[in-house]
């Protein structure tokens, strides 16, 4: 991961969140909620500062951050691709998706934002298209119907349009 995608935390920011949420373990959830959606993610230095202003320990912090799938302690990616895998999804072939979306990133095997910043890619559950499965959204445009090659010819365009490149 590049050192460039980390964010500048603005601790009086967080400060003011604290203030208004509250400083109990029960404030947590809306605390990384107010975090991650400032930063698209869970920066460590902003949940350093929630652990020294208020009651919540790191082990309470941390632990309800990995535990609830929306909450990210990884910088991402300018463009975010959800490749759906629910049921319908799956059946159709969500995983030739993967494969493709990988492929074209340059992804390495755990690794699920480019190196160069410009796409994260997320496996999510069902995102109300069944129809058009197998689907995947990138940014907020729903694609579906997809296969293989034409996952990664979406992609490509995409790239186009928003002056990215893909690796692949
Ligand atoms: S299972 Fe993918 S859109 Fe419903």
């Amino acid at each position: 991961m590049s050192k460039s995608l980390e964010a500048n935390v603005d601790e009086s920011k967080v400060l003011g969140w604290i203030k208004k949420i509250g400083t109990e373990p029960s404030a947590s959830v809306p605390l990384l909620q107010e975090i991650q959606s400032e930063y698209g993610y869970l920066p460590r230095e902003a949940m350093e500062i929630v652990i020294k202003n208020s009651a919540i320990t790191s082990s309470q912090l941390y632990g309800v951050a990995t535990f609830y799938s929306q909450f990210r302690l990884k910088p991402i990616g300018r463009h975010l691709i959800k490749v759906c895998h629910g049921t319908a999804c799956h059946v159709r072939g969500a995983d030739r998706l993967d494969t493709s979306v990988e492929h074209a990133l340059g992804l390495k095997k755990g690794q699920d934002t480019a190196l160069d910043g410009s796409y994260t890619v997320e496996q999510v559950a069902c995102v109300g298209c069944c129809s058009l499965a197998p689907v995947m959204v990138v940014d907020d445009k729903v694609l579906g119907d997809l296969t293989g090659a034409t996952a990664k010819r979406a992609l490509k365009a995409h790239a186009k349009e928003n002056d990215e490149k893909l690796q692949n």
